[in-house]
């Protein structure tokens, strides 16, 4: 039986090892992808070190979302074809009951039956080949790759692989109907999701106030994406120590124009049992009458202003990842030239590629370069 490298973990919050492993085949409704490059999170070692306390079955292959090329097809399939370039989707759903959601190699989670089809679908794309049903796959324009001189982008694969950080805030963006000319309040915008839901909401045509504790990176995202979009088009406002004074700083940079929307993804640090940190009331508060919020971050528990809430009409959503549908449209956004990637108007930092042999460096990397652009990847077959 033709075997594959694989980055395992045998056992729950273990190191993990470079393993041979069967190369799996394909199924009913299953291809096999032949990766490319797969992407690490930021806090991917936290997952696989057991801090994060994300329940998942092992032994199981690790991994991300990732590129990669159509290996061998099922006879079911009817759009992909051999060699195809494509997007491996970690949001997986239940074919039964799409309400079961898990997020492949990363979190089983939270019901039942997502905990059932995770035992099933447990290997992720920290290897050679991976199995991948047709519905997480999506395939993507060559010309994307393609040089300039053959009328291609010219995007490296690092480029492409941050259009999976943003299918994640774009879930959030799309959930609650961001319009054009609408303005939105971002917090935090110095990490990957939501340096990346800056960029998205910026290309989808609204205005941006960008809240962030780093300064530095709130100044990269300001000159990176200064030059592409329109003057005034995204503000930055530094995260202050009390809601009142985050209030009047978001006033200032909001001008007279009223804020219509608040995309959170703060980290569970955020929202400690110290207390909670005030730019998510300051931004709630901020909102026009009537206007919408995305909760996206990690945190467990939150105290709202209700009501602010109540009084003012305000809509609250949460959203765990995205849709399919998201996922298309922000393709289709990339492949139209209306998301902008790398050097073309996208982060100036390009993620560092790794080996699989060099996880613990890259997932320490991946850790150390949060931000606008940066982090880090797999490197794992020839493009
Ligand atoms: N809903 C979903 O589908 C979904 C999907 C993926 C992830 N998430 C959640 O989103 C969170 C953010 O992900 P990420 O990749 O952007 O994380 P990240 O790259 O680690 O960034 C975290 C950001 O939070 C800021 N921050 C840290 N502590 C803070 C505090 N006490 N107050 C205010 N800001 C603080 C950091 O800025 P500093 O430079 O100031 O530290 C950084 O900008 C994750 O922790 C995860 O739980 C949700």
């Amino acid at each position: 039986m033709a075997t594959m490298k694989a980055l395992r973990q045998l056992e729950y919050s273990k190191p993990l090892e470079l393993c041979d492993i069967p190369i799996p085949s394909t199924d009913t409704g299953t291809a096999v992808i032949r990766i490319l490059a797969a992407g690490i999170i930021s806090y991917t070692r936290d997952i696989y070190d057991g801090t994060r306390k994300y329940p998942y079955p092992t032994p199981l292959t690790a991994g991300s979302s990732a590129i990669g090329r159509v290996h061998a097809l099922p006879p079911d399939s009817t759009a992909l074809s051999e060699g195809d370039l494509v997007f491996i989707d970690v949001t997986f759903r239940s074919r039964d009951d799409p309400s079961h959601v898990f997020l492949s190699a990363i979190i089983q989670g939270f019901t039942a039956g997502s905990k059932k089809l995770m035992t099933h679908w447990r290997d992720g794309s920290y290897a050679e080949y991976m199995a991948v049903p047709l519905e997480n796959i999506y395939p993507v324009s060559e010309h994307l790759l393609r040089s300039a001189d053959q009328g291609g982008m010219d995007y490296k694969i690092g480029d492409l692989l941050y259009v999976h950080r943003a299918f994640v805030p774009y879930g959030g963006l799309s959930d609650i109907n961001l319009k054009a000319g609408e303005t939105i309040l971002i917090a935090p915008a110095t990490g990957g999701f939501g340096s990346a839901a800056v960029h998205i909401a910026l290309s989808m045509g609204a205005r941006v106030i960008a809240l962030g504790r780093n300064k530095a990176v709130l100044d990269q995202l300001a000159s990176s994406l200064g030059s592409t979009f329109p003057p005034g088009r995204l503000v930055t406002v530094p995260i202050t120590s009390d809601a009142d004074s985050q209030i009047e700083a978001i006033k200032a940079a909001a001008g007279n124009i009223p804020i219509d929307a608040y995309l959170d993804i703060s980290p569970p640090s955020a929202f400690t049992s110290e207390g909670q940190s005030p730019h998510f009331k300051a931004c709630i508060m901020s909102l026009r009458h009537s206007g919408r919020v995305s909760l996206m971050g990690g945190q467990m528990e939150v105290t709202l202003p209700h009501s602010r809430v109540m009084h003012w009409n305000l809509s609250i959503r949460g959203k765990w990842m995205y849709e399919r549908q998201d996922a298309r449209s922000l393709i289709k956004m990339v492949e139209g030239g209306f998301m902008l990637l790398g050097e073309k108007g996208g982060p100036e930092k390009s993620p560092k590629a790794f080996a699989l042999t060099e996880w613990k460096k890259a997932f320490d990397h991946a850790m150390e370069d949060v931000g606008f652009g940066g982090g880090a990847y797999f490197k794992i077959g020839e493009y």
